[in-house]
């Protein structure tokens, strides 16, 4: 199989990276993160959710987040929404792209949304009639396309079901969430398989958590069945307040140094993206989750140690 030559990355460390964060983290830093990971190269950033502010406290600064970010050309901010309010209180922040999301597990839709699948794909459907009036782009999220942290096994042909309804009322991409990172490659493949079936390959983005250490593999997997938009977040961050123990979604410099061993283009300069973790990771009191974030690190100290 012929790896694709290019990828897009969608970075979500601002909002997947920081939603399940303990310590209430500072308008301030969210927003320095987001230059920072602008100035990586990175042209795709989730900055933030208009989500419930009971449910998800880390959130609850949205608005002030895109009052502050910087508007560039190249560069597109989408944020999460759940529902109609979320998406007219992004639309008043300024957001040109949304993100709704529904999931392949009753028990998990219910959890983090208070409400069945159905329903979740009728509020998805409102936010999409709605954005079609402002000419705002909607991508779609399923959630536990691998896994449900209450169900367990998920079947691929359920998570094709939800991924096409998303896409016929007009996603114009679905990104297929192992929210509790549990898949394997081969789990991977046949689910993307099954979900190609009624959503075109190049329409769909990996969005893969590192729980049980396979994220980088599954990436792996996805690039082989051709697909060629990944998820990922600086340092690792990340985790869903409603999937209890998930871990952190795939580092963005795991997944740059994967692509640049496959010669894949990624426009991300991963030196610069190194700095980033080690910043965001210091801001919050710990190391970089992402391997390759610590060995250019340790490269760069034992450099500078030599002279
Ligand atoms: P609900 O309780 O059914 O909503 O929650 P409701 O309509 O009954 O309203 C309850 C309260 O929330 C009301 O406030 C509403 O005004 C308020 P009150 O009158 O009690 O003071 N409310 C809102 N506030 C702010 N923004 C809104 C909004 N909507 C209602 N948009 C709801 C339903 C969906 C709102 C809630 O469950 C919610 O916000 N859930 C979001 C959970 C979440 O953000 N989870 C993490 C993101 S998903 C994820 O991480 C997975 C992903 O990364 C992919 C993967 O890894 O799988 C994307
Ligand atoms: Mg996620």
């Amino acid at each position: 199989m012929t790896l694709p030559s290019k990828v897009r990355l969608v970075e979500v460390g601002p909002r997947d990276g920081l939603q399940n964060e303990k310590q209430l983290i500072s308008t301030e830093i969210k927003v320095e993160l987001i230059r920072r990971l602008v100035a990586t190269g990175l042209q795709t950033i989730e900055a933030t959710a208009f989500v419930s502010h009971d449910r998800v406290p880390q959130m609850a600064d949205a608005a002030r987040v895109m009052s502050l970010i910087q508007p560039l050309p190249t560069v597109s901010y989408p944020v999460l929404v759940p529902n109609l309010r979320g998406f007219e209180a992004a639309l008043a922040a300024g957001a040109k792209q949304v993100s709704v999301f529904s999931a392949a597990s009753e028990t998990f839709s219910q959890k983090n949304t208070q409400c069945s699948i159905s329903e979740s794909l009728a509020r998805c459907q409102a936010v999409v009639n709605a954005a079609k009036a402002h000419q705002i782009k909607v991508r779609g999220y399923v959630s536990c396309v691998l896994g449900c942290p209450y169900e367990g096994d998920i079947a691929p042909l359920a998570v094709a079901e939800v991924a096409r309804a998303l896409f016929d009322m007009g996603c114009y991409e679905i990104s297929l969430g192992d929210t509790i990172g549990i898949g394997t490659p081969e789990k991977t493949k046949a689910m993307i398989e099954a979900v190609a079936r009624w959503v075109p390959l190049k329409k769909l983005a990996g969005h893969f958590h590192d729980t049980w250490g396979m994220a980088i593999a599954n990436v792996y997997a996805a690039l082989e069945t051709g697909v060629s938009v990944f998820d990922s977040s600086v340092a690792g961050l990340g985790g869903c307040p409603y999937a209890p123990g998930a871990l952190g979604n795939v580092a963005t410099e795991d997944v740059v140094w994967l692509f640049q061993g496959c010669g894949i283009e990624c426009g991300v300069d991963l030196e610069a993206l190194a700095d980033t973790a080690a910043w965001i990771s210091h801001e919050l009191g710990r190391t970089p989750a992402s391997r390759v974030a610590r060995a250019i690190l340790a490269r760069r100290n034992l450099a500078v140690n030599e002279i």
